[in-house]
């Protein structure tokens, strides 16, 4: 969804731009290509390997560009550190890059067999390691159930919990074979991909971190600045939505008909109506932008 991202983002060639999720760098590019030599693009992720993959493609940018390692749900700080107070543009494409998935060393895949991972950020201390030998059981099965929607979350809790009283889990593979032994035959494949999903989100805090992230950049955007999000799943895109929804009201609802509303002065004006999607032929190209939805908000 590059060329609405870039439609989208960015406003005037002489902003400050934020690519709060750079990964590889391929819209930060996009982005660079776009600014003049007053502009600036600040690349923010949490996974050090992605700063160093996006470093090589930006270098010929580099007097226009700053990457900073660290989570973007501090972007506060890193905006003050770098003495910039408003920006033009805030892009955030959610959850991790394919290269992520493709690195069997950070164990986000249940195609590979490594050690229980996830961490976008390896200086953290909470692994999927730690969520599934450590949490309690009903702990386990609520963080499948909200953050992977799957039905059977309390059986493969209560799976997880009896094979690790045996031995810990220690690998993608291991954890895998329980959510198998327990959704067996062609189901199998969703229900993994929902827990996996599930465990990633909770070690790293990905959905409250957005929360962050979007109430926080009101702060800093400029009149007229713009914030893109692409979404992949369903609980991500209802955060984006709502938090838009109400920067974007006029009104705050009494909740009472006999009582008028009260009104407000909104923050945000939404630029999609409805969220776009992926073109059938970048989905044909690309198989995660099936679920991709980009939504846009700019500040007013
Ligand atoms: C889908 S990829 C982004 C791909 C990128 N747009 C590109 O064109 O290459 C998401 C990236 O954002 C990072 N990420 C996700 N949430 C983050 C957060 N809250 N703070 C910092 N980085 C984050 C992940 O580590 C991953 O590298």
């Amino acid at each position: 969804m590059l060329n609405e991202v870039l439609e989208h983002l960015v406003t005037t060639a002489d902003g400050i731009y934020v690519d709060g999720t750079l990964g590889g760098g391929g819209h930060a590019e996009k982005i660079c290509e776009r600014l003049s030599e007053k502009g600036m693009l600040i690349g923010i992720d949490a996974d050090a390997d992605a700063i160093n993959e996006a470093g090589k493609r930006l270098h010929r940018f580099k007097n226009n560009v700053q990457l900073v390692n660290d989570n973007t749900a501090h972007i506060a700080d890193i905006l003050r550190t770098q003495h910039i107070s408003t920006v033009h543009g805030l892009l955030l494409d959610l959850g991790v890059s394919s290269f992520q998935l493709d690195d069997a060393s950070k164990g986000f895949s249940f195609r590979g067999n490594e050690r229980l991972d996830m961490r976008m950020d390896r200086r953290q201390s909470l692994d999927a390691y730690a969520v599934v030998n450590s949490y309690e059981e009903e702990e386990l099965a609520d963080v499948i159930f909200h953050y992977g929607e799957e039905r059977l979350s309390r059986r493969i809790a209560r799976k997880i919990v009896y094979r690790r009283e045996a031995a810990p889990i220690e690998t993608t593979g291991q954890l895998a074979s329980i959510v198998e032994s327990v959704v067996g035959g062609k189901f199998a494949v969703k229900s993994l991909a929902r827990v996996f999903q599930a465990i990633r989100i909770e070690v790293n805090d990905e959905l409250h971190r957005l929360k962050s992230i979007l109430s926080d950049s009101l702060g800093y955007m400029a009149d007229g600045g713009r914030i893109v999000v692409i979404s992949y799943h369903s609980l991500e895109d209802r955060i984006v939505k709502t938090f838009f929804n109400e920067c974007a009201a006029t009104t705050i609802p009494s909740g009472n008909k006999f009582q008028p509303d009260t009104p407000r002065i909104p923050e945000l004006r939404i630029i999609t109506k409805k969220p776009l999607e992926a073109t059938e032929e970048e989905q044909k190209n690309n198989p995660r932008s099936r679920s991709a939805k980009l939504r846009a908000a700019e500040r007013i």
